[in-house]
């Protein structure tokens, strides 16, 4: 760890609970808020997934302190079970990052309507998606968020995303071929209502417990690079003023200012974090 660290950005002493740690995004800010010393909970709701994503923070925050554990956002019972088990251990949560979603497997078959448009959007795909983006930061926090309002203390940080604040430009999407309008896949409607609605989430929790200690903001990533489709990348570049998708690291700093006394006079706030994009 930094031995010069800036004072409000230390996060010794603090236990941090991250849920779909297991992903591209979840190990980033566990090695984030790791490097400024918090105890990390990498929860997923695939437990190798969580414990991979541990063993590599271990292997870059020299000293990291982390455990892993399954949690599957979508169920009260879970969510309970973790908070109780953590407490029997004499773990407290000061920090919650709502980052768990799914990603969305949508399928196509010529001539049939793309599953992600949405004439055709299932119902059940519509509840899953829900379910753990939306439905599960709002369980997490109500679990946890509540024993940190009893503290007096705490941060809840929700993972939103750009699309939290502007509609998708479907464009991108599209394949540059004669593949017909209807087969065409889109960023599904799911996606949407779950990065605005997590955004009214923040400020609702953030009023809610305001005078109770515990903070809450939004964070909006852009697009993180992760080796896609040329010609998608290209798209979506040109629609960021600078011209590139994020790299995978460039949020954790956010993260760190976030989770921290770094932010203490912040509460309720979106910050967007896009390239520019949204002010385009
Ligand atoms: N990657 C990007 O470009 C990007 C951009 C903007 C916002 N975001 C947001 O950042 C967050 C992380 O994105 P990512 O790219 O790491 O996604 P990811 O798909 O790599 O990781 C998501 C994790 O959530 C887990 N998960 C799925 N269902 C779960 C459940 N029921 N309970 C608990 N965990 C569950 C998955 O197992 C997975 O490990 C998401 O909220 C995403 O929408 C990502």
């Amino acid at each position: 760890m930094t031995p010069q660290l800036p004072k409000p950005f230390n996060l010794t002493g603090h236990t941090a609970l991250i849920t779909g740690a297991g992903g591209l995004l979840g190990r980033q800010h566990a090695a984030a808020l790791a490097e400024v010393g918090a105890t990390i909970v990498l929860t997923d709701i695939h437990r190798a997934a969580a414990e991979a994503a541990a063993d590599a923070v271990r292997a870059e925050v020299l000293g990291a302190d982390c455990l892993a554990e399954p949690l599957d956002v979508r169920f009260p019972k879970s969510v309970a079970a973790l908070e109780r088990d953590l407490t029997a251990r004499g773990i407290t949560v000061d920090i919650l990052v709502n980052n768990a979603a799914i990603d969305p497997k949508v399928t196509s078959a010529p001539g049939v309507m793309h599953s992600s448009r949405l004439e055709v959007f299932g119902l059940e795909q519509w509840n899953l998606e829900i379910a753990v983006g939306l439905t599960g930061a709002m369980l997490c926090s109500q679990t946890f968020g509540a024993r940190m309002a009893e503290r007096g203390r705490g941060v809840i940080l929700n993972i939103a995303s750009d699309l939290g604040v502007i509609a998708p430009d479907q464009r991108i999407y599209r394949r540059d071929d004669d593949t017909p309008q209807a087969e065409q896949s889109v960023k599904p409607v799911t996606y949407s209502v779950i990065k605005h609605g997590l955004i009214g989430l923040t400020k609702y929790l953030a009023t809610y417990w305001a005078d109770r200690g515990v903070r809450v903001n939004a964070i909006s990533p852009g697009g993180v690079f992760n080796n896609q489709d040329p010609a998608f990348v290209e798209r979506l570049a040109r629609l960021i003023p600078m011209g590139r998708m994020a790299e995978v690291g460039e949020y954790r700093s956010a993260v760190q200012f976030l989770c921290s006394d770094a932010s203490n006079y912040m509460t309720g706030h979106n910050l967007i974090m896009d390239g520019g994009r949204t002010a385009w």
